[in-house]
């Protein structure tokens, strides 16, 4: 770990952010370039090259990846051989880093990092979760304070399949009819991380039991189903399949009729970028501007991934 890097004090992570750094430690500019994706749609989706997120990263560079951030809305950092420290330094400088409820998959040495892997440990335990995002979703949707964006850094790949998906919030809504933008002003929804958490244990029988505390941990927050980004300005769906259970003041049917009818419409393919996993990829990705799927891994093969999650702003309309 650089110097610098060990400034940070990431047991701290709630408490001392903006990271500062240490008198005569300014980090310098890094020369990187950041390229459109090129089978993407539209303009989801970036390479970021020639960056070392291994380095502390300068004010200039945190404000061009920033407006990147805004503009594609998934930044993909090629062959990153960072550190969870240093996975964990690069994640704060977005924001207060948030702590997943399911304690028992974070890394040993950093719980801000959710193991997203299908390993199992010497005695035959599940290290991590491995069936994350096997819904489309948003990353912690259900919290007062939604994340502003999620960092994943690649471990361990199979050799097939793992990849994950990103679907565009703003093209998807700015794709709508008029007359159905027009219905959903002012319309709230609800989400909830127990919304299918029973079922996702059905499928995947080692997932633990929640505690009376994990569920006071996870209680609904209430969103606007169209949101406007701080950053870009520009509006988005802020509704998925994963998280979010009904629209308030609606029906019990028509709530789920026009939640069904916006999920089918916000993962359509011409808002979609599928990321095939390259070793040692750091992805970043704006939760507050797309939806995300894990498309699905052989059973037989290692997948490991390790998650840091940024904590954003109250959802506005
Ligand atoms: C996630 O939903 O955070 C995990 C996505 C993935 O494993 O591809």
């Amino acid at each position: 770990m650089s110097a610098v890097l060990a400034t940070y004090d990431s047991s701290r992570h709630l408490q001392s952010w903006p990271p500062r750094f240490a008198r005569g430690t300014v980090p310098k500019a890094q020369d990187f370039e950041i390229q459109p994706v090129a089978d993407a749609a539209g303009n989801l989706g970036a390479e970021v090259l020639g960056l070392d997120l291994s380095r502390p990263l300068s004010d200039a560079d945190f404000d061009r990846l920033q407006q990147a951030h805004w503009q594609h809305h998934v930044l993909v950092f090629r062959d990153q051989r960072i550190t969870p420290a240093q996975q964990v330094a690069f994640s704060r400088r977005w924001g207060p880093l948030q702590i997943h409820v399911l304690r028992q998959f974070q890394h040993p040495g950093h719980p801000e990092i959710l193991q997203v892997s299908n390993v199992r440990n010497a005695q035959g335990q599940p290290e991590g979760l491995g069936d994350a995002g096997q819904l489309w979703h948003s990353d912690l949707s259900y919290k007062e304070k939604p994340s502003l964006g999620s960092l994943l850094h690649a471990q361990e790949l199979p050799s097939e399949g793992g990849d994950t998906l990103f679907a565009d919030q703003h093209a998807a809504y700015e794709a709508l009819p008029e007359a159905l933008k027009q219905r959903l002003a002012g319309l709230q929804a609800e989400h909830s991380y127990l919304l299918h958490y029973e079922a996702l244990r059905v499928k995947s029988p080692w997932r633990p039991a929640l505690t009376p505390a994990q569920i006071a941990e996870v209680q609904p927050a209430v969103h606007p189903v169209v949101t406007t980004h701080p950053g870009n300005g520009r509006k988005a769906l802020f509704v998925s399949e994963h998280f979010t259970s009904r629209i308030l003041g609606l029906a019990e049917d028509e709530s789920r009729d026009l939640l069904q009818q916006l999920f089918a419409h916000s993962v359509q393919p011409q808002f979609v970028y599928r990321h095939r996993w390259q070793p040692h990829d750091m992805v970043f990705w704006d939760n507050r501007s797309v939806l995300h799927l894990a498309a699905g891994t052989p059973a037989h093969l290692r997948r490991k991934l390790y998650r840091t999650t940024v904590e954003g702003d109250t959802p506005r309309a």
